[in-house]
């Protein structure tokens, strides 16, 4: 059975009046999928929807505040007398729209979603103007002292707008399903760059007034703004990269594979559309990996581990330049058309740059952390469908693996039913076909089925994916994932078990991915001793491999392992990445006395995070 939203338009009172009549006349049954209304919006699209947004803000550091004027073009529907906007901590000074100033009231708040600024308009209204600040305390913006930043010589801000804290530094209709294009000027002092997801400047200007274009159309959640003392270093025709000055030269190093990446995508599934891709490695608070600023990915400089081994991060948001930025989830319930189309893509990437034996160790890292997941959300927990239902929920609160992972294993599914040539092609067509576009999961489904199943009912029968989109778990037919190398690791580590030395171990070859997979397969509890031979010979706790590094802490945690403790509270205290920080706090919260060293670097540490990661760890150690 088709999942879809049914909409069964009896046309009931006019059917009824004509039955009265005419009794002979047949009820007509009309069948309409129907779009649900995105439930972390406040806006009305059908109503009155924005095209384009000309921005112009001020940048006060002193102050932490934005100062801004949007103006939004829009377009309403004939019967409409107002549009409606989300904001979130936003304090509006006033409204016009067209040249009139307009009458506008803030709704009431409700929790994670802010206020709904609903503006009195004309159907004919083709512009509204908003004059606002930002408050201190918005959740996107983190207002870093010059102490918090890698160069420790000047403050630095950057946004953070996915999921749905957009409207925390600009009055938007903050969907996904909504699209625009943007131009914007940016005020900051003039020691500081500002970079946007738009074309951006590569020299710092005198007076510290930027312009900005994004030409595509893009949702309200790639909306982005880092300012700081920023350098630029170009890698390529179209890619290059911004960090600070002491880091930009490790940062050219370390991404010098970025043009053969975008090749490598490019062959994959399509021109990129967009014209610039670079990367901004960002200060060490930045609470996730990576972030798919359209034209300008912002990324943790945790990636930049000195031996390349975390460009799979790179991968990543690069492969969103497709799935995400291009073909944009309808809501945050079908997160996975971003994420597992995502994961899925990246790891097509690596597999053509690296070859199958490294695609396959990253699929089965990914597996076994999915399947951590499944176990600690239980069999049963809606959490674990694809299709999410995050109705009164804060969607951030739902950005686990189940999205990303199982969503990689249904493409992994479908790719080897059909076959790899045939799967690609459909995926070329989808991309091209929705380009721009935002799609929900019962939309792909339909599209799926007329493009690439057609009338094969075994081959439908044989992927199940209503099962893997609707119902939690994963299905029977997952496939299965090895790899070769994890192989060799096992063995390796059995070795050790059995009383081989470390010293006398052969690792030296190994790629991080295999540290992490030996880390992770240590057994749970361990001598001191025993971590200390480990640690001696392999250097784990001076690791610069932020992954391998967090296994092995967790591990120290466990095993109360101190000689690792100072380099647990050296990076609880620098990184801000929440992947990292959710399981170390986590392990240090599993005893009593952990718990109190946890409260004791938290206390410090705290004001170094993010919100995004600040609001997780919070919840973990209330
Ligand atoms: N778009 C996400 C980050 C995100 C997701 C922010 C949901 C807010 C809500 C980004 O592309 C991502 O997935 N980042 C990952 C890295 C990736 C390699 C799995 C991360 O930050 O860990
Ligand atoms: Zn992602």
């Amino acid at each position: 059975m088709k999942f879809r939203y049914i909409a069964l338009l009896c046309l009931s009172l006019l059917a009824c009046k004509q039955e009265k009549k005419a009794p002979e006349t047949k009820k007509k049954e009309v069948q309409i999928v129907v779009r649900p209304a995105d439930v972390h919006s406040f806006s009305k699209p059908k109503e009155a929807v924005v095209t384009h947004l000309d921005l112009s803000i001020k940048v006060d550091f002193d102050n932490k505040i934005i100062t801004g004027l949007a103006i939004w073009d829009i377009t309403a529907n004939k019967k409409t007398d107002n549009i409606i906007f989300d904001s979130n901590g936003l304090l509006i000074d006033s409204v016009k729209v067209d040249d009139s100033l307009a009458v506008f009231v803030l709704g009431h708040e409700k929790k994670y979603m802010g206020r709904p600024l609903e503006i009195t308009i004309s159907p004919q209204a083709k512009k509204v103007a908003i004059w606002y600040k930002t408050s201190p305390e918005a959740e996107a913006l983190q207002w870093l002292s010059p102490q918090q930043t890698t160069d420790k010589k000047h403050p630095f801000l950057y946004t953070q707008s996915e999921a749905i804290l957009a409207r925390t530094w600009i009055p938007c209709q903050d969907s996904p399903a909504i699209r625009f294009t943007y131009d914007a000027t940016v005020t900051v002092p003039s020691n500081l760059l500002a970079v946007m997801s738009a074309t951006n400047p590569t020299h710092k200007n005198p007076e510290g007034h930027y312009t900005f274009s994004q030409k595509n159309r893009i949702s309200s959640y790639l909306m982005a703004l880092a300012v700081g003392d920023l350098e630029y270093r170009s890698l390529g025709k179209n890619t290059g990269v911004y960090a600070e000055k002491s880091m930009i030269k490790k940062c050219a190093w370390e991404f010098e594979s970025l043009p053969k990446m975008m090749t490598t995508a490019e062959q994959l599934y399509g021109p990129y559309q967009w014209g610039r891709y670079d990367l901004l490695v960002l200060p060490a608070s930045f609470p996730f990996g990576g972030m798919e600023n359209p034209e300008l990915t912002f990324a943790t400089p945790t990636i930049v581990a000195g031996d390349r081994s975390l460009v799979t991060l790179v991968a990543h948001e690069l492969a969103h330049s497709w799935s995400g930025n291009l073909v944009t989830n309808a809501s945050w319930n079908d997160m996975w058309l971003n994420e597992g189309f995502t994961v899925y893509f990246e790891r097509r990437i690596m597999e053509a740059m690296e070859g199958k034996d490294y695609a396959d160790m990253l699929a089965v890292l990914g597996f076994q952390e999915l399947q951590l997941t499944l176990t600690d959300l239980g069999p049963t927990n809606p959490d674990t469908k694809l299709k999410l239902n995050l109705k009164d929920r804060n969607p951030d609160d739902a950005t686990g693996d189940v999205a990303y992972e199982k969503g990689f294993c249904l493409l992994k599914t479908i790719e080897e039913a059909v076959g790899r040539a045939k799967f690609d092609a459909f995926l070329n067509q989808y991309f091209k076909r929705h380009a721009f576009k935002t799609i929900n999961s019962e939309e792909f489904i339909d599209y799926y089925y007329k493009e690439l199943i057609k009338n094969d009912k075994v081959l439908a029968e044989k992927i199940g994916i209503e099962k893997w989109v609707f119902e939690p778990g994963l299905p029977a037919n997952c496939p299965k994932f090895t790899s070769i190398r994890f192989n060799n690791v096992d063995s390796v580590l059995n070795q050790w078990i059995n009383g081989k030395a470390a010293k006398a171990l052969p690792f030296k070859k190994w790629s991080s991915h295999e540290l992490l997979h030996f880390v992770r397969h240590l057994p749970n509890t361990l001598s001191i001793d025993q971590m200390k031979e480990l640690d001696k010979v392999f250097g784990f706790t001076k690791t610069g491999n932020s992954e391998v590094l967090t296994a092995w802490l967790t591990l120290a945690i466990n095993n109360h392992y101190v000689d690792a403790y100072p380099s647990l509270n050296n990076f609880l205290t620098h990184v801000g990445r929440r992947r990292f920080l959710l399981p170390l706090y986590k392990a240090m919260a599993s005893t009593e006395e952990g718990k109190k060293m946890a409260e004791d670097i938290y206390l410090k540490a705290r004001p170094n995070y993010h919100f995004v990661s600040q609001q997780s760890i919070d919840e973990l150690l209330k």
